[in-house]
């Protein structure tokens, strides 16, 4: 795998594939895609078929190919809502002026510009054209609406022209588009600062064999791990017992207890410039860790249990502290939980989550976060941890600078 093009290791690539000669190369795309760790999935339009068949990227990419929006087995495997929901990012290469115009007039009567309407994962698109084509104004104006909403262009590229005439119009080589794609996920908003994570739970021992724990998997502090990295910064996460891969280039500090992780937090607190609290850590422990395996002679037998340390309140009151960003989870009345826990422990922002259900929060890749902070608010709609962690990232860089703007300028 290439070095450069880590922050693609583990990230869903949605690669549209529309209607020119240019298709052909997205072949070499797919694989240049996967070689980086990235899982791809590929949408053609009915034109792409044309040009290469679905066959050949199935093979590539592992998966089955969609190309039809109204197309009831597909819908039954991943449907089209599904598959916008499971991109990190969508890469349109090549994009025909068709498909340009298409998107910049925001219709959805196919598969992949419904996608592009369905989805919040940042989109790119590499446009292949011949360059009169490339060159008119219309096809300019597109693309200018297609920025202005936040679609990132990648390239076109200068050179001959399959149909021989020399120009602007190309479609960027593999190699280039990959390296462009990668970008997009390494923004530098944290760039040069140290984030200090907790993630997962914490086990608190009962006898040898048990323990009193809870349903988090860590998924949203990796993901929250990965992106502050992605973003820049310098990551050290602490994780309670969690089967989960540590992210690319961030320490790991493998912890059991609440104890140990406020032990493990307090040791790096100095050094870090940012704390995130995602960890669901136990509230209370078993007064004394009985020394044998409890037998089960008894009818009923009584659990005393004392208080843990509050690691967040714990680093929010520490002086000098970092910006301090809690999660609240919470199973009623969230903004108002959310708030008092914003209010009592003196945390910078506060990121709440409704955790009555299944299909977000512990346990699920999927969230939604009510982020709330002193004197304002921003609602993170449902979507995969990678990318609420990525949008979360960014509302922390934002409220970290201006706060570090405000204390330089007081
Ligand atoms: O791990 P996943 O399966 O991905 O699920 C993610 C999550 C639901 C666990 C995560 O999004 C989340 O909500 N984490 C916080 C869970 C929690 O313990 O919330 P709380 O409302 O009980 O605690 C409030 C805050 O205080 C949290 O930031 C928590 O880390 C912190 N805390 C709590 C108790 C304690 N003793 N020390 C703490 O630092």
């Amino acid at each position: 795998m290439a070095k450069a093009h880590t922050s693609l290791f583990g990230k869903h690539i949605l690669l549209g594939i529309s209607g020119g000669i240019a298709a052909y190369k997205s072949a070499e795309l797919t694989r240049r895609l996967r070689d980086t760790g990235a899982e791809v999935r590929v949408v053609m339009t009915q034109a792409a078929t044309q040009f290469v068949t679905p066959l050949t990227f199935q093979a590539l990419s592992g998966h089955a190919v969609h190309s039809e929006l109204l197309d009831a087995n597909s819908e039954a495997g991943m449907g089209h809502i599904e598959l916008a929901r499971w991109a990190d990012a969508v890469l349109i290469a090549p994009a025909s002026a068709n498909t340009i115009a298409r998107l910049a007039q925001g219709r959805g009567d196919d598969l992949l510009s419904t996608l592009c309407l369905a989805t919040t994962a940042a989109i790119a698109y590499a446009p292949s054209m011949n360059r009169v084509m490339w060159a008119d104004t219309a096809t300019q104006s597109n693309c200018a609406t297609l920025t202005a909403r936040g679609y990132t262009q990648l390239g076109p590229a200068s050179g001959v022209q399959a149909c021989g005439e020399i120009g602007e119009g190309r479609m960027l080589d593999g190699d280039d588009l990959v390296s462009a794609l990668a970008s997009i996920f390494r923004t530098g908003i944290l760039q040069g600062q140290r984030v200090l994570i907790t993630a997962g739970p914490t086990h608190e021992a009962i006898d040898p064999v048990r323990y009193l724990a809870n349903r988090s998997s860590g998924r949203m502090g990796f993901a929250l791990a990965r992106a502050a990295h992605e973003a820049g910064a310098a990551v050290t996460l602490i994780a309670g017992p969690c089967a989960l891969a540590t992210p690319a280039d961030v320490e790991r500090i493998d912890v059991v207890t609440a104890a140990e992780m406020l032990a493990a937090v307090q040791q790096r607190t100095p050094a870090c410039d940012i704390f995130i609290a995602s960890a669901a850590v136990a509230d209370y422990r078993p007064a004394e860790i009985i020394g044998q395996k409890i037998k089960k002679s008894a009818a009923e037998i009584q659990l005393t249990l004392v208080r843990n340390p509050d690691i967040l309140a714990t680093v929010a009151t520490s002086s000098p502290r970092p910006f301090v960003v809690g999660f609240a989870a919470e199973t009623e009345a969230l903004v108002d939980n959310a708030r008092d826990k914003l209010a009592r422990k003196q945390l910078d922002l506060i990121a709440a989550n409704d955790v009555s259900g299944t299909d977000i929060g512990f346990g699920s890749d999927y969230n939604a976060l009510q982020v709330i902070w002193p004197n304002g608010e921003q609602s993170l709609p449902r979507a995969r941890k990678a990318t609420i962690a990525r949008q979360l990232i960014g509302l922390i860089a934002h409220h970290y600078h201006k706060k570090q703007h405000e204390k330089n300028t007081a």
